[in-house]
């Protein structure tokens, strides 16, 4: 079974194939309607059930459109309207009888071991649509973007301003696994866990951690941050958002990136706090093209698992 859970599990080279697949898969349809459905419709009778525990946009409709353009259909199941949701089912049960009607599952929730747990008890694939560890989705569709708008990712430099959340966890995995260099720029308490650092060391990522923003942004190809308050964060905001200002992506911040470098934000943002409005509305940000690709690198997420 091939599970969509974590960018470490899968080797370098299939992680290469998922993103030149949606990159010819993104161009074959170039000329065809939003809803039409690829040529090949590999996905013809097939299933995918999504769940959400968590609120989502982007996610949400770039499944539910990935699944229709490779011809298959989708069927969105609100936790509050199902058993498993109500705590009046098991995780277990509900993964058996998941797998007798659908063909692959996503979920987004707040424990990472809950997709874990999930995958064990399923005889059908799970893809991970974002934990409170990681955001794999996202982070395939910001390598595919990036390749897109600068070429190969490989050498390229990724500077990362913010929390050390989720989204920074799976761009960390993808840098040891695109070999690209990673410098992620944080105050003391909100860097990433040393679990994957450690993970990243061991596997020769070329990631470093400082305090300093302006000197972390110097020769960057890529700028990226997130919200500084996570959907699953329970902390003290005010302190949080305090401590975050000088992390900010603003104008000043993009001078000191190379010229030609780009803006990621995986979306939905809060304009005036992480980003100004000038830099995500302005001519270097990328953030509606990240939100389009993950249409793209979604459908070849969805046939990678389901091609054994
Ligand atoms: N970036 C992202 O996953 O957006 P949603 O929360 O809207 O799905
Ligand atoms: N870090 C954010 C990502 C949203 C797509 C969150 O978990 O809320």
């Amino acid at each position: 079974m091939k599970n969509f859970i974590n960018i470490s599990d899968i080797s370098k080279k299939e992680l290469r194939l998922i993103i030149d697949n949606a990159k010819l898969r993104k161009e074959n349809r170039a000329n065809l309607k939003k809803n039409s459905i690829d040529a090949d419709a590999p996905l013809e009778g097939k299933i995918l059930i999504m769940i959400f525990e968590k609120p989502s946009t982007r996610t949400r409709i770039s499944f539910d459109l990935a699944v229709k353009q490779l011809g298959g259909k989708s069927l969105i199941l609100n936790p509050n309207d199902i058993h498993y949701g109500i705590g009046n089912e098991s995780l277990h049960d509900t993964a058996k009888i998941l797998s007798q009607y659908a063909d692959i599952v996503m979920l987004r929730t707040d424990a990472h071991k809950k997709v874990e747990d999930f995958s064990k008890y399923l005889n059908i694939p799970i893809i991970n649509g974002l934990t409170d560890l990681s955001h794999p989705c996202q982070i395939m569709s910001d390598i595919m973007t990036f390749e897109e708008l600068k070429g190969p990712i490989k050498n390229k430099k990724i500077v990362c301003l913010g929390d050390g959340n989720n989204v920074v966890y799976s761009l960390i995995e993808a840098a040891v696994q695109f070999d690209f260099e990673l410098r992620i720029a944080c105050p003391k308490g909100f860097e990433p866990s040393k679990d994957i650092l450690q993970w990243a060391k061991k596997n020769k990522g070329n990631i470093s951690v400082t305090k300093d923003p302006i000197d972390a942004v110097s020769s960057a190809d890529c700028v990226i941050t997130d919200k500084w308050i996570s959907m699953s964060d329970k902390i003290n905001k005010k302190k949080k958002k305090k401590m975050l200002k000088p992390y900010q992506v603003n104008n000043k911040i993009m001078k000191k990136a190379n010229k030609d470098s780009i803006f990621m934000h995986c979306l939905p943002a809060s304009r005036g706090e992480e980003v100004t409005n000038e830099v995500i509305d302005g001519k270097q940000s990328a953030v509606w093209l990240e939100a389009l690709n993950r249409i793209h690198v979604q459908k070849s997420i969805i046939e990678w698992c389901l091609n054994n």
